[in-house]
């Protein structure tokens, strides 16, 4: 019989990575009463009854001894905006509980709030599994929170949404070009989001790039008539100058000499044009609320996630115009 070909161990560590799993820490508490916890992935149930669950720690984990010495010890699974807590634990040599309110627990082990779920358990079995020990523990307490999961797959954090929610409108146009085109997808999108937001655009009496070009000098206080040219041409188009002269016009926004010689004039708001853009931009964050609420947990930080990748693919200039003239000149456009 012929023997298998030694496994190449990256690459059986990148299939394993294929496994799309949640992110959970564990924690318990040491024979010298400190709290002791890390980020695992390797959680999973086992039985519903007797409730029991699993994970495995490394043999060179600092933890070791003290979940092989544990009588309870506790799994919480994270939600997606708990990565910053999921990368704390997964360091080692540093007190990871620093500043972190906690709750006690069954045996005192230290719970952390804000999790998907929380099983606090009793150690039953621990095995030994080739360079980690496996720890099968009884549930013996549970709570759980409705909340966007914090997902683990190919070494990296990601997103995770239900199926389903993607059914095409109407079922006769599943799979045409109007359904499924990118460009009708963002294009009515954007259509009807704006038009909710053009309300109070029209109320101030403001074009649509009137006031991207408020909002956004919100933010680059001081812009050059340069970048308002080029940093802003994808959005205003020709527009631009217009829109710069009917701002300055309403006394909204002043003509300033620029950052550099070379830059030639540069724009700024005046006190009245940053109460006006505020009070817009809290009109429009509140009609991204109303929408954003419509979909499931954890789908509004994906979708913004998706288009934020496609900007900077369709668009690699497009942050250009936040970054000083020195650093504009270090980094290539891509155009
Ligand atoms: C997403 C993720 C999942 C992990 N899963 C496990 C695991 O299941 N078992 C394990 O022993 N280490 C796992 N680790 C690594 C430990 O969190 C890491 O080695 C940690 O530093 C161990 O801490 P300690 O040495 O203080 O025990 C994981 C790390 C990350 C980022």
């Amino acid at each position: 019989m012929t023997q298998p070909a030694p496994l190449d161990p990256q690459e059986f560590r990148k299939a394993l990575g294929t496994f799309a799993t949640g992110v959970t820490i564990i924690t318990t508490r040491a024979p010298d009463g400190s709290q002791v916890g890390l980020t695992a992935n390797s959680f999973n149930s086992v039985s519903l009854n007797p409730p029991l669950v699993l994970w495995s720690l490394a043999n060179n984990s600092l933890s070791l001894e003290a979940f092989q010495k544990a009588e309870n010890w506790a799994v919480h699974v994270l939600a997606a905006d708990q990565e910053p807590l999921s990368t704390r634990f997964a360091k080692r040599g540093i007190d990871k509980f620093a500043g972190i309110d906690i709750e006690q627990g069954l045996g005192e082990v230290p719970l952390l709030r804000g999790c998907n779920a929380r099983f606090q358990c009793r150690t039953a079995f621990q095995y030994e599994g080739g360079d980690h020990v496996i720890f099968v523990g009884e549930v013996l307490a549970f709570d759980r929170a409705e909340n966007a999961p914090l997902v683990f797959h190919s070494g990296r954090y990601a997103h995770a949404a239900h199926k389903g929610g993607n059914q095409p409108r109407n079922p006769a146009l599943a799979g045409s070009f109007n359904e499924d085109f990118l460009g009708y997808l963002l294009g009515r999108s954007h259509f009807q989001f704006f038009s909710q937001i053009r309300k109070a655009l029209a109320e101030e009496n403001l074009s649509d790039e009137e006031f991207y070009l408020l909002s956004t000098l919100t933010l680059k206080r001081i812009m050059s008539a340069d970048e308002l040219d080029n940093g802003m041409s994808s959005v205003l188009g020709e527009h631009s100058d217009a829109a710069a002269g009917a701002l300055i016009r309403r006394g909204l926004a002043r003509s300033v000499g620029g950052t550099t010689d070379a830059e030639g004039p540069a724009f700024q708001l005046t006190n009245e044009g940053s109460a006006l853009a505020l009070r817009l931009i809290s009109a429009a964050k509140a009609v991204e609320s109303q929408l954003l609420e419509r979909l499931a947990p954890g789908e509004a930080a994906m979708l913004k996630t998706l288009l934020h990748r496609l900007l900077g693919a369709i668009d690699p200039g497009s942050g250009l115009l936040w970054q000083t003239p020195d650093a504009k000149a270090a980094v290539p456009t891509g155009a």
